[in-house]
């Protein structure tokens, strides 16, 4: 059931990326994600960037959807349904959690919890977030940008190889586009690293009922969005194909 929510506060986390928070008293574990309806645009799954009495959601400017989202001030109204999804296994593994881009938003709820180290990755400086909030959970936080302009030079993928060649990790955990997750399962695939990887498909049910977020034989919603390295070895399409809005297959 949709509950209607107010709107507290708007955080302006990068350049394209905003903080939204709300009170909403319901239960909910690191890397779950919510539907969030925008009264007369769309409703659409956000994961959650905290979990506590208050939550938010930290969003992307993309398409219609998220920059009505972005137009909304403190005092606006949401609906907001859930949380829907499996989230982290927290299993006190040495672990080397990674977010490229909007991605280390689901992922934020997880670090204040345990203790893992850290990489940030984005495009570019200005869209790297959460880094100084990440530091005082993690005496290690790396971060990279595909351009150079900040922290280590190249993409989340090539920066984990450099910290698993320099350091010992049992898990990666990891949040991002889905081409820079497919190459990270790769390389924990060739190192024998165990791993846990939050997915994004089209949604519109999320309570496993409407097919529209299959991947392989999973249902994203209620089987994801979190799947391990295992379960990702049997999905051929993951880092290759999804269903887009009309259930078309089409190539990533
Ligand atoms: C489990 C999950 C968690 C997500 N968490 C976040 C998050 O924390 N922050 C964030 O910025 N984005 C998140 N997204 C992505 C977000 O839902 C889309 O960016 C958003 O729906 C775009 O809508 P739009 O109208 O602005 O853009 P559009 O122009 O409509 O679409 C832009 C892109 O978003 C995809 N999209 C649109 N609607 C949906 C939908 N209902 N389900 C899935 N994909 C859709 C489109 O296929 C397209 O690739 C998440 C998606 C999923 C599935
Ligand atoms: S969104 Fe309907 S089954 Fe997953």
């Amino acid at each position: 059931m949709t509950k209607v929510v107010v709107v507290k506060s708007c955080k302006q986390e990068s350049r394209d990326t905003v903080t939204i928070s709300f009170d909403w008293e319901v239960n909910a574990v690191p890397g779950q994600f919510i539907m969030v309806w925008v009264p007369g645009v769309d409703e659409v799954p956000m994961s959650l960037s905290s979990i506590g009495t208050e939550k938010s959601i930290t969003v992307r400017r993309v398409g219609e959807a998220s920059s009505a989202l972005h137009a909304l001030r403190s005092g606006d109204k949401i609906g907001v349904r859930g949380p829907y999804g499996n989230g982290f296994k927290i299993n006190g593994m040495r672990t080397l959690v990674i977010g490229g881009g909007v991605g280390i938003a689901p992922l934020m709820p997880l670090l204040r919890t345990m203790y893992a180290d850290v990489a940030i990755c984005a495009r570019t400086a200005d869209e790297l977030m959460f880094v100084e909030e990440a530091s005082r959970y993690s005496d290690v936080v790396r971060v990279a940008t595909d351009d150079g302009s900040k922290g280590f030079h190249g993409n989340a993928v090539q920066l984990a190889e450099t910290m698993m060649a320099s350091d010992f990790y049992e898990q990666v955990i990891a949040c991002g586009p889905e081409i820079m997750l497919y190459h990270l399962w790769e390389l924990c695939e060739r190192t024998g690293i165990t791993c846990q990887m939050s997915l994004e498909r089209y949604m519109k049910c999320a309570v496993g009922l409407c097919g529209s977020c299959m991947l392989g034989r999973e249902r994203v919603c209620v089987d994801g969005p979190v799947f391990t390295g295992e379960t990702l070895r049997l999905l051929h399409e993951f880092g290759h194909s999804r269903l887009d809005e009309a259930g078309r297959s089409v190539t990533l």
